[in-house]
């Protein structure tokens, strides 16, 4: 037997080495192992084991390419628009047929406190949309209570007073549940307050999150025309903390339905291959304060990406939001290292400020932090 062979010959060159308990055995075992095996050992694996701890998700977002295939692609839609354009021009453009009047529109939304972004959406929808429907809880998706921001700033919105339909719905306050169980059930209420707020047959409805806003002329396109498909994704400009950090042009969750009773769900996934180019802006973590910033990192679905406390420190954030760094130190989420490469480290600044939101332009002073080369916060 090699083992045999082994001990024979380490007998031979360590004559204190006997085969004999097994003790003896180990401790002969020890003497022999290298200064080498003990800094592997005591410095190197505890290393190692420390790094994976500290950057473990770091470390399986880089693999991601290995472990995830990309999903499906959608079917490019090409968007056309200009000012100067007629709408018959518009629709024949896309190979679609204008229509002898508009369907109506609805834009229904899940709320909790973005204030200003929704002020900019319904200021920009507002002449194209029939309905606005608000459905406020007084639970995060993460059950933590929360207040009913709308209600206490409903005087901001006067403006769609006639047209708005606001719900709120209890929380059902279940700790330890997973989050997206909260939010399918207040999007289940979303849908009820839609039939409510007198939702047809083959009116638009718009669904989205408060912070992802199509632009007032692709609303505008996909109501005067016959042909688009019954449901189109939107792809969105990505923002991140304001206009001045362009992420990617890669944001598609937002959509329009041509409304069936009994068949659309307001939910917030895939549901379509269609993507209608350039629709709109999405702005992530787009908040005045930093105290909201803390807010939404503790109170929304992802909240186990707040590993330590340090994230909330509102020093930290501040300094996060200036640099155009990620707020929970992750990679991004991308399907090739050639992607997840070239977005590595913080997003470059953009001081481009054309083509946003009309009036959030208008509004420049009271939304200043929304635009290049303003990233303090009040509270920073
Ligand atoms: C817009 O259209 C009108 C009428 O067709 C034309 O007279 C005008 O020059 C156009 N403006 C621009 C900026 O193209
Ligand atoms: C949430 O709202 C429901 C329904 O209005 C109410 O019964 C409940 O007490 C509220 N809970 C909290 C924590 O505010």
């Amino acid at each position: 037997m090699k083992v045999d062979d082994y001990s024979t010959s380490k007998r031979n060159d360590e004559n204190s080495c006997k085969v004999g308990s097994r003790m003896s055995r180990i401790r002969c075992m020890i003497r022999g192992l290298e200064l080498k095996t003990f800094i592997i050992g005591f410095v190197i694996i505890p290393a190692i084991v420390t790094g994976i701890y500290l950057h473990g998700q770091k470390v399986t977002y880089f693999l991601r390419p290995l472990w995830q295939s990309p999903p499906k692609p959608f079917i490019h839609m090409p968007h056309y628009y200009n000012t100067n354009v007629t709408m018959a021009s518009l629709c024949n453009l896309h190979g679609w047929k204008l229509r002898d009047y508009p369907r109506r529109v609805y834009d229904a939304v899940l709320f909790s406190n973005e204030v200003d972004m929704l002020t900019i959406r319904w200021k920009e929808l507002y002449p194209y949309i029939t309905q606005f429907v608000l459905l406020e809880s007084n639970s995060t998706f993460t059950s933590i209570p929360k207040k009913l921001n709308f209600a206490i700033n409903r005087e901001k919105f006067e403006f769609i007073k006639s047209r708005l339909t606001y719900g709120t719905i209890g929380g059902r306050f279940k700790s330890g549940e997973n989050p997206f169980i909260e939010e399918a059930y207040q999007r289940v209420a979303l849908d009820h307050l839609l039939r409510i707020a007198g939702i047809e047959d083959d009116d638009l409805l718009i669904m989205s999150d408060v912070d992802e806003i199509p632009s007032a002329h692709t609303i505008d396109l996909l109501r005067w025309c016959d042909g688009p498909p019954p449901i189109v994704h939107l792809n969105l400009n990505n923002y991140l903390y304001s206009f001045e950090f362009n992420l990617d042009h890669k944001s598609w969750r937002a959509s329009v339905h041509q409304y069936q009773k009994g068949t659309t769900r307001y939910v917030h996934y895939r549901q379509s291959d269609y993507l209608l180019a350039d629709s709109g802006w999405h702005c992530s973590f787009c908040f005045r304060t930093i105290s909201d910033f803390v807010f939404k990192m503790k109170a929304y679905s992802h909240t186990d990406r707040v590993r330590f406390s340090h994230y909330l420190d509102p020093k930290r954030i501040q300094k996060v939001i200036c640099s155009g760094a990620d707020l929970y130190d992750m990679l991004p989420e991308e399907y090739t290292f050639r992607e997840l490469i070239g977005k590595m480290g913080p997003i470059p600044h953009s001081y481009s400020a054309v083509h946003l939101p009309s009036y959030l332009l208008k509004n420049a002073d009271k939304y200043r932090y929304l635009l290049p080369g303003n990233c303090i916060r009040e509270d920073g």
